[in-house]
């Protein structure tokens, strides 16, 4: 599914969006829109060159090896069904990796921080090391690691400068949320960000 296009003008200041970010742990019910998922995929692997590949956060050796799985609730995000969702950044779309409200199984993966559940939209950034250890070997996992911490406070701001809140949470029993994400083992969880109005 294509997603509406980001926008590149904003209201508020980068200098403000990191002055107020904080790391939220309570959500509101309201759902989010597709435009507002849209931009917050843009923000954590957009394309950010007309003709070319670059991409909102720096990768070293432009390998991009990251993904980002958006994980949605029911009626959480208008038009979209619950599930888990593969950002596909080339263009800006998403696909359906699976169709099940997965959000509280999530939670529990995440050592059970149940606050999580209640965020209408998570968003899981997931690491391919062979995608980088070719040209790196063993360092293009610290290299991995880094951009995802890049692309974390991408996503941070972004959310704030939307009047949005995120969270970010690191403790998660690695093999527990691949398995109720469904994904690919090669794919490692290194950051799940819970998205939503701050309540
Ligand atoms: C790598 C990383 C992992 C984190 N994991 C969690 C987590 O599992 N649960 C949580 O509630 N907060 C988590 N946090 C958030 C920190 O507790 C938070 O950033 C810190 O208290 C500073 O607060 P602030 O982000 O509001 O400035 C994590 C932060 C980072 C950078």
């Amino acid at each position: 599914m294509r997603l509406p296009d980001p926008q590149y003008e904003g209201d508020v200041s980068l200098e403000k969006a990191i002055r107020v970010r904080r790391t939220v742990r309570s959500f509101e019910g309201t759902a989010l829109s597709l435009r507002q998922v849209s931009q917050l995929l843009w923000s954590a692997q957009g394309i950010t060159e007309p003709e070319g590949f670059k991409r909102a956060a720096p990768s070293a050796g432009a390998l991009y090896p990251m993904d980002i799985y958006a994980v949605v609730g029911a009626g959480c995000v208008e038009g979209l069904e619950a599930g888990i969702y593969h950002s596909e950044p080339e263009d800006q779309s998403i696909s359906l990796a699976r169709g099940e409200d997965v959000r509280r199984d999530v939670a529990g993966a995440c050592l059970r921080q149940t606050w999580m559940a209640q965020a209408p939209l998570n968003l899981v950034i997931t690491a391919e090391y062979r995608r980088i250890t070719g040209k790196y070997g063993q360092r293009g996992i610290r290299y991995a690691m880094i951009e995802a911490g890049h692309i974390g406070q991408n996503i941070f701001l972004q959310a704030q400068a939307m009047g949005l809140a995120a969270g970010i949470v690191g403790a998660f029993d690695d093999e527990k949320l691949i398995r109720v994400m469904g994904i690919t083992k090669t794919h490692e969880p290194l950051l799940v960000m819970p998205v939503g109005y701050k309540r």
